[in-house]
């Protein structure tokens, strides 16, 4: 599988992040330095229900999501990867912790600001596409844009639609569009605003092996090509084998993580987990 190109990302810790200290010392100390996290989380829980039915979905959760990377996260069914994906989209509140999405902490925004932030930062794909019915594909992807008010960017439009080969699907409604296809204009929607990260929960779950490997190939591309955030649920590790990473839930914790990730090392780690609930 191809490897991406990664990018070095220069980067202080501690109190000279940002280039903020008092009394820089050089120039270089002046310049903001992006954080390598594009999205953190850090202590994060969330508890469903109460009394006899609480299940702990989230059990004190904290990871960094590296900037341009594809990051995959597998677990069994029921070890919280999709509450995870959702609190981090704020599509869902967590019952303690902290989300920091591109330098936000959003606990601190109110209701119009966090709308504004998953408009403009966060992009999306639901396994189950959640197109709208009655827009065809090209107002689906300009959604986003359009509800914001803008003018989608005309060569950023072309690019995405170009690289997903939808530009002869536009003016189709998602009910004449395959499967591949409607996943594919999701995925351009996601893309369309240039959020700082995208969330995708099983974006080739519902896809054969054909049309699944030309969503990974995009989500790859947007990656390397242009430097988008991706972090991706999937049960296949040939998908994850795609990314750059992946990290292993169970039980909502995180269990384990693979740098360098191939179809190969991600089957023999996920056995390990399912076995073990990842205790080794
Ligand atoms: N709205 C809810 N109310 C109560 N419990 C919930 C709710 N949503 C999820 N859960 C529970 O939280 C746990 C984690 O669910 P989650 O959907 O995050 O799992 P998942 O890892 O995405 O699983 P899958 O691979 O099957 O999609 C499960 O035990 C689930 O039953
Ligand atoms: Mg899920």
């Amino acid at each position: 599988m191809r490897r991406p190109v990664r990018r070095t990302v220069t980067h202080q810790e501690g109190p000279t992040m940002f280039g903020r200290t008092p009394h820089p010392s050089s120039l270089a100390e002046l310049i903001p330095v992006e954080p390598p996290a594009v999205a953190q989380a850090i202590g994060l829980s969330k508890i469903y229900g109460s009394g006899q039915a609480t299940v702990t979905a989230l059990d004190d959760v904290t990871v960094d999501f590296t900037r341009g990377q594809l990051t995959a996260i597998m677990g069994p069914s029921g070890s919280g990867k999709s509450t995870l994906m959702h609190c981090m989209a704020a599509l869902d509140s967590p019952t303690s912790g902290r989300i920091v999405i591109d330098g936000v902490d959003i606990a601190g925004l109110n209701d119009r600001a966090l709308t504004q932030l998953r408009r403009d930062r966060l992009g999306f794909v639901f396994q189950a596409y959640n197109l709208i019915p009655t827009l065809t594909a090209r107002e689906n992807i300009t959604l986003p844009v359009d509800i914001a008010g803008r003018k989608p960017d005309q060569a950023w439009f072309d690019t995405v639609i170009d690289t997903l080969s939808i530009r002869d699907r536009l003016s189709h409604r998602p009910s004449e569009l395959s499967g591949g296809q409607q996943q594919r204009v999701a995925c351009a929607r996601a893309l369309i605003s240039r959020p700082a990260i995208v969330f995708a929960d099983e974006p080739t779950g519902n896809l054969d092996s054909r049309a699944s490997a030309e969503i990974l190939s995009f989500l790859r591309r947007s990656v390397d090509e242009f430097g988008q955030s991706i972090v991706m649920v999937t049960h296949d590790p040939a998908a994850a084998g795609y990314a750059d990473r992946v990290l292993f839930l169970a039980d909502g914790r995180i269990v384990g993580e693979l740098a360098h990730p191939t179809a190969e090392n991600v089957l023999e780690r996920m056995k390990n987990v399912e076995l073990t609930g990842g205790r080794n």
